[in-house]
């Protein structure tokens, strides 16, 4: 699953209300790391609003405070425990009253050194987020965290989670201690909530879970959700996937399908056989360039991006030349490259040869650097091409709106338009991460 880390608060339901009424209860929700805890977070919102709760942007503002936690690595904790430090000055000035931990790191054997060093009222796992109904006052619910329970609703993009959990172990991952093992949603009620979504005015749905490729219910397999679900949503796509259950014929319809974006997440994490064996990946490199040469036969245009490790114990030079050589053969439109970090509890945190830090941080840099150049290349030749561009998120005082091509790139665009929409636009320009589109023609 990409990682982009979101400490910027997830657009709002509902109107803030601050602290004009006094009746007014106040909460906020910080979410940190993945697709899956923004995901969470959703639910979490719809709780908090459930109980009577406005939601407010600023600690300072907030009785209640939410932090929906990521582990995947150390800083993600480091993070966190700045933002408990924060939160324990707002305390003693009688600001913030409560302060719920949810998420990963909830789930994690950590959590009780954190609960005794900061004062942290509740502290909740990812499976029983229902406990956070009785903390802020409803009735108490039964388990929440299944798959069963629809996510957001309403929204332009949606997520619908798939499955949760991975049957993985790769020596560095986290995951599968604080998730638990894969639990797939049966297809009619993954159906049924696009269905919903899309009724309600959802134009984009993303399916997701720590392994969607992996999603298997009942004789079915991921490939036969996604065609479902291309045919019931106007604009489909998926995150993230493991390479020893990426299907070609997946990778096929992700070509054929009008309504599936033309954007691959495929995490590679080294092009090393030796290290993917260390891994416990199950796949070695060629097979994973093989992968990408029938995505990028099926969808010339289409994007890919993945996850690197640099410095994982027992990482070689001749290793690292490997991850770069892949690199280049499959130029990735875009890539997150991770820094080890041991995690307690992994197979990894235990393993000899830790790569010292200097090392660490130059093959960061000649990945990135890899990446970048192979990113920009490809970008230019999208120079010059009209484009139909879904906005994703609407105009900033610059006026520039986010939007997505049907290729999965990411275009910057001159419009005020809200969320939802398409523009047609020319790409004047490109850089390594995003293009930027001319006036709309329409
Ligand atoms: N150290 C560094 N990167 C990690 N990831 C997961 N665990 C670790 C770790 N301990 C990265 C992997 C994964 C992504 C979500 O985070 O690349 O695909
Ligand atoms: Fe972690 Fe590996 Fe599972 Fe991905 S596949 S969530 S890296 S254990």
């Amino acid at each position: 699953m990409s990682s982009t880390t979101q400490t910027t608060p997830i657009p709002l339901s509902r109107k803030p209300v601050g602290r004009d009424s006094p009746e007014t209860k106040t909460a906020c929700i910080r979410t940190f790391g993945c697709q899956m805890n923004v995901h969470d977070s959703d639910r979490i919102r719809r709780m908090i609003q459930d109980a009577g709760y406005a939601e407010v942007q600023r600690y300072e503002d907030a009785d209640l405070v939410i932090l929906n936690t990521c582990y995947v690595r150390e800083n993600a904790v480091d993070r966190v425990k700045g933002h408990l430090g924060e939160l324990n000055r707002l305390r003693r000035e009688g600001r913030v009253k409560r302060v719920a931990l949810t998420g990963c790191i909830g789930a994690a054997e950590e959590s009780a050194t954190l609960q005794q060093t900061y004062d942290i009222d509740l502290i909740l796992g990812t499976h029983n987020t229902y406990e956070l109904a009785e903390f802020v006052g409803l009735p108490t619910m039964q388990e929440t965290y299944t798959p069963e329970l629809p996510g957001t609703e309403g929204g332009h993009n949606a997520f619908v989670t798939i499955m949760t959990g991975c049957n993985y172990q790769c020596s560095y991952c986290i995951v599968p201690t604080v998730r638990g093992r894969m639990i797939c949603r049966p297809m009619e009620s993954v159906l049924g909530e696009v269905e919903s979504l899309v009724a309600g005015g959802t134009g984009y749905v993303t399916l997701l879970g720590q392994t969607v490729d992996a999603w298997r219910h009942e004789g079915k397999r991921f490939c036969d959700l996604l065609e479902a679900v291309s045919e019931k949503a106007p604009r489909v796509w998926f995150t993230t996937s493991h390479p020893s259950n990426m299907e070609d014929r997946t990778l096929r319809a992700i070509g054929e399908r009008e309504t599936i974006v033309k954007r691959l997440h495929l995490p590679v994490q080294s092009g090393s056989d030796r290290m993917l064996r260390v891994m416990h990946r199950g796949y070695k490199a060629e097979r994973y360039r093989r992968k990408i040469e029938v995505f990028r036969e099926a969808a010339p245009d289409g994007t890919l991006s993945t996850d690197i490790i640099v410095g994982h114990p027992g990482e070689t030079e001749e290793d690292h030349e490997q991850t770069l050589r892949l690199v280049e053969d499959c130029a990735f439109d875009s890539a997150y490259i991770f820094k080890f970090s041991p995690r307690r509890g992994t197979e990894a945190a235990t393993l000899p040869g830790t790569v010292p830090d200097a090392v660490v941080q130059r093959r960061f840099l000649e990945v990135l650097r890899q990446v970048e150049q192979n990113a920009f290349a490809r970008n230019q030749r999208k120079v010059g091409g009209e484009e139909e561009i879904y906005i994703r998120h609407g105009s900033t005082e610059d006026g520039k709106a986010i939007g997505e091509t049907w290729s999965g790139h990411a275009v910057h665009v001159a419009t005020d338009l809200a969320p939802g929409n398409y523009v047609r636009a020319r790409i004047e320009s490109a850089g390594p991460h995003v293009l930027y589109a001319g006036e709309p023609s329409g």
